[in-house]
């Protein structure tokens, strides 16, 4: 199924001291989804915020809140990420050994599930769970921290899961290093849905934030089109 370019600014990239008013900037500079990456400093080597601080920024816009969880074990807080004001959430495939069961609660939660491979992680993972996921998620880094650079090695893998997705209605997204020199290059391999947190809070009003969504989104674009 082709999905129209979705951009989603991760808030790690954010101010923490004005989170509410970034989230807001964010918003009005036309970002599709508020992108919201969970750390445990278990998982991945670094703690970032987790459910209290997801629902105080709720109230701050109507657009699909996208949270990503780098948590083991996730089981035990999907319901507080639901009640939070999640709409998607996203568990890894490698933070649990039940992750048909991980999928089966979120949407019985009634939000949409995602699943996310790293980046040694190979598109097998997520073969047999297919009818359970709205969206795939391909790290293009190793996740833990923003500002890292684009990890090349997972343009084969996206185009991998581009067929392996088929004409499901599931989404492609990628995270991790995504700028508008390299967004063009993801499209085309398949990917429709955008996280990007350094390339997109670059500056410091709406209006900087508004030019680089918009220079990503352009790139994305012109990259599908190639398909
Ligand atoms: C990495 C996170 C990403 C990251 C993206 O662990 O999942 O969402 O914040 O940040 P940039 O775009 O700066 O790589
Ligand atoms: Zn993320």
């Amino acid at each position: 199924m082709n999905f129209g370019v979705v951009i989603a600014p991760s808030i790690l990239a954010a101010d923490f001291a004005r989170l509410g008013d970034e989230v807001a900037a964010i918003d009005a500079a036309g970002a599709d989804w508020i992108h919201c990456d969970v750390m445990d400093g278990h998982f991945v080597p670094n703690i970032s915020f987790g459910s209290d601080v997801i629902k105080a920024i709720r109230p701050r816009t109507a657009k699909t809140f996208d949270v990503h969880l780098m948590i083991a074990p996730a089981d035990p807080y999907l319901e507080t990420f639901a009640n939070a004001g999640a709409d998607i959430i996203t568990v890894h495939a490698e933070a649990g050994p039940h992750l048909d069961r991980s999928l089966q609660v979120i949407r019985a939660l009634g939000k949409q599930a995602g699943v996310s491979l790293c980046p040694a992680t190979p598109e097998a993972a997520i073969e047999h769970v297919l009818d359970r996921i709205d969206l795939v998620l391909v790290m293009t880094v190793n996740p833990g921290f923003g500002g890292q650079s684009f990890l090349d090695s997972q343009i084969e893998k996206i185009r991998r899961i581009r067929k392996l997705i088929g004409n499901r209605a599931i989404r492609l997204e990628v995270d991790g290093g995504i700028t508008r020199d390299n967004a063009a290059a993801v499209a085309a391999a398949g990917a429709d849905t955008l996280v990007a947190g350094s390339a997109v809070f670059r500056g410091k009003s709406s209006a900087d934030y508004a030019g680089n969504i918009a220079a990503i989104r352009e790139a994305a674009q012109a990259g599908q089109a190639r398909r």
